[in-house]
């Protein structure tokens, strides 16, 4: 594995690559986790040359406090990535991605308007901002996103689509613990009783998945009842829970409206924010 930690390692190291290569990009936060070797691990059923990149994105974080304390673990990352063979890891400097500060602002599609947008403003399009930067310095023929962020992965779809890039955005499933847990890299943030508690948001989310399928309850009374359960687990505060349409992210009001449905969560684990989704229908 080649460890780029500048802009001018990446130029060298991708022009070493054969001109037909096609790249996989794997961007990530870093604090790696089995979540990320799986995207890892997906890409190379795509292409044989993957680029995963490790970047606290600074302007996709409205609160500071969680960019000061976003888990940082560099070497424990190559080596994860080294034992995934992964081609190339690039990890740069905020200098070598905003040499000047970056003041794009996006056309999201209105995608944003719902779930996290409100609730963290500019975090979307700080997050477009980082891929698209990416996607400039890598040229990828495809990118590999996670599903646990599913309102990032249908924005950056739309954007991506909107603006011409030519990767093709590639979802891959949520990783769970064996106890049910999304993998998030802010886990590790937790104390061992809300790690122990946090279990409950995704045992939540299933049994939703299930009465939807089963009994004869609106969404509105659906995401009453998942919060009661979560909010239930002591150490857990639910901040939200939406029932959207999986394509437009619209809510949704009666199970007609739309053909693919989400249930999407963010809950406080203390100052630990954690987020989850589940397909409804
Ligand atoms: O999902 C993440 O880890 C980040 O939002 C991403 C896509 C790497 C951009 O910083």
């Amino acid at each position: 594995m080649i460890i780029c930690s500048s802009l001018s390692d990446l130029e060298q190291a991708i022009s070493s690559l054969s001109n037909d290569c096609k790249i996989g990009l794997v961007p990530t936060m870093g604090a790696l986790h089995q979540g990320h070797i799986s995207l890892v691990k997906t890409a190379f059923q795509y292409t044989d040359t993957v680029i995963v990149t490790i970047f606290v994105n600074p302007v996709q974080f409205n609160n500071p406090d969680d960019l000061k304390r976003y888990p940082r673990t560099v070497e424990a990352d190559c080596k994860m990535l080294e034992e995934a063979n992964a081609t190339i890891a690039f990890i740069p400097s905020v200098e070598d991605i905003y040499p000047e500060p970056d003041t794009r602002e996006f056309d999201l599609g209105g995608l944003d308007s719902v779930g996290e947008g409100p609730r963290r403003p500019g975090h979307f399009n700080g997050v477009a901002k980082i891929v698209t930067r990416l996607f400039d310095l890598t040229k990828p023929t495809y990118a590999f996103f996670g599903e646990k962020d599913f309102q990032q992965l249908a924005i950056i779809k739309y954007f991506t689509q909107k603006l011409g890039y030519p990767p093709e955005i590639v979802p891959c499933p949520i990783f769970r613990e064996e106890d049910g847990l999304a993998m998030s890299s802010r886990n590790r943030l937790l104390n061992p009783e809300q790690r122990k508690a946090a279990p409950a948001i995704y045992k939540a989310l299933s049994d939703a998945a299930r009465l939807a399928g089963q009994r004869e309850l609106t969404p509105v009374e659906l995401i009453d009842i998942t919060i009661k359960e979560i909010n239930n687990t002591p150490q857990l505060n639910t901040e939200y829970v939406e029932i959207v349409n999986s394509l437009t992210l619209q809510p949704v009001t009666r199970w007609e409206e739309a053909v693919e449905v989400q249930m999407w969560v963010a809950v406080f684990a203390g100052e630990i924010r954690l987020i989850d989704n589940i397909k409804l229908k």
